[in-house]
């Protein structure tokens, strides 16, 4: 790779990805899609800091350095169906979800790109698409509080939690990684081969606020105020609108409103 920044190979017995572990980058999304030409398929760029670590609409990602992991896989999309892209964050919320039920965990997918145990934020996702003529790749860029502190959580200003202090002790973060590599892979093996069917299955399963009240924010700013009645067969929302009936809601977010906090606080 064409840079000055020296990352560390880290060697497992799996063949179907490597891992650049870098000491510090601005992003691994940024980095990953810089750099995506020169790598092949299933490279995965690990930061132990991101000085510019980033959420979806413009929100930064903040982690403790050297805690909790933030890394972005780079998926190879070429012959993936264009509408099966939607698709890519839902599955890696799902493999995230399976990983942490594997530490005993109860987690729940927050649609599209979040991951909460008992309504706290554990993990986000920001998955994009870069292209060349000849190739077409996805950048998925992962945050999973990991060994962060209570006291650093505090400083999030949304419900927010860590592995280690829902198991209350630290985890080894190469180990987890490795184990969620394999899953998400997994998963996308399933989405490229037969569709999205088993996956949406397996994410309706954990789907967070199911017939709750909930406020939707769309990327627009319209906010809609009703219920999630299900996940449609295309990985949409279907949702029963106040003001607007049945509708499916295809981009936004749920939003953390305020009652809600209020709950969680
Ligand atoms: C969100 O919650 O809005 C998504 C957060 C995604 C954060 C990860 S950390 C690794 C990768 N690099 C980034 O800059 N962002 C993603």
């Amino acid at each position: 790779m064409n840079t000055e920044l020296k990352p560390k190979i880290i060697k497992t017995d799996k063949e179907a990805y490597t891992i650049y572990k870098y000491a510090e980058l601005n992003s691994t999304n940024a980095f990953l899609k810089q750099h995506y030409a020169e790598l092949p398929d299933f490279s995965v760029i690990w930061a132990d800091k991101q000085t510019c670590g980033r959420g979806r609409f413009t929100r930064i990602w903040n982690s403790e350095p050297g805690q909790d992991l933030t890394f972005s896989l780079l998926l190879p999309l070429t012959t993936l169906e264009q509408e099966r892209r939607q698709n890519l964050t839902q599955i890696a919320a799902l493999s995230i979800a399976q990983l942490l039920e594997g530490y005993g965990l109860k987690p729940s997918v927050k649609w599209p790109n979040d991951v909460l145990i008992e309504g706290k934020k554990i993990s986000g996702i920001l998955c994009e698409i870069t292209a060349t003529e000849k190739r077409v790749c996805g950048v998925l860029g992962i945050g999973i509080n990991i060994n962060s502190t209570d006291k650093s959580l505090t400083g999030i200003d949304i419900p927010a939690t860590s592995l280690r202090s829902e198991l209350r002790h630290k985890v080894v973060r190469k180990i987890l990684l490795e184990k969620l590599l394999e899953i998400i892979i997994n998963c996308f093996n399933v989405l490229c081969q037969t569709g999205f069917s088993q996956n949406r299955q397996e994410i309706k399963k954990r789907l967070a606020f199911v017939n709750e009240h909930i406020i939707f924010t769309d990327v627009k700013q319209n906010s809609y105020s009703g219920k999630i009645i299900d996940l449609n067969d295309d990985g949409t929302l279907l949702f029963k609108c106040e003001k607007r009936g049945i509708i499916s809601l295809n981009s936004g977010e749920i939003e953390f409103h305020n009652s809600y906090l209020m709950r969680k606080q």
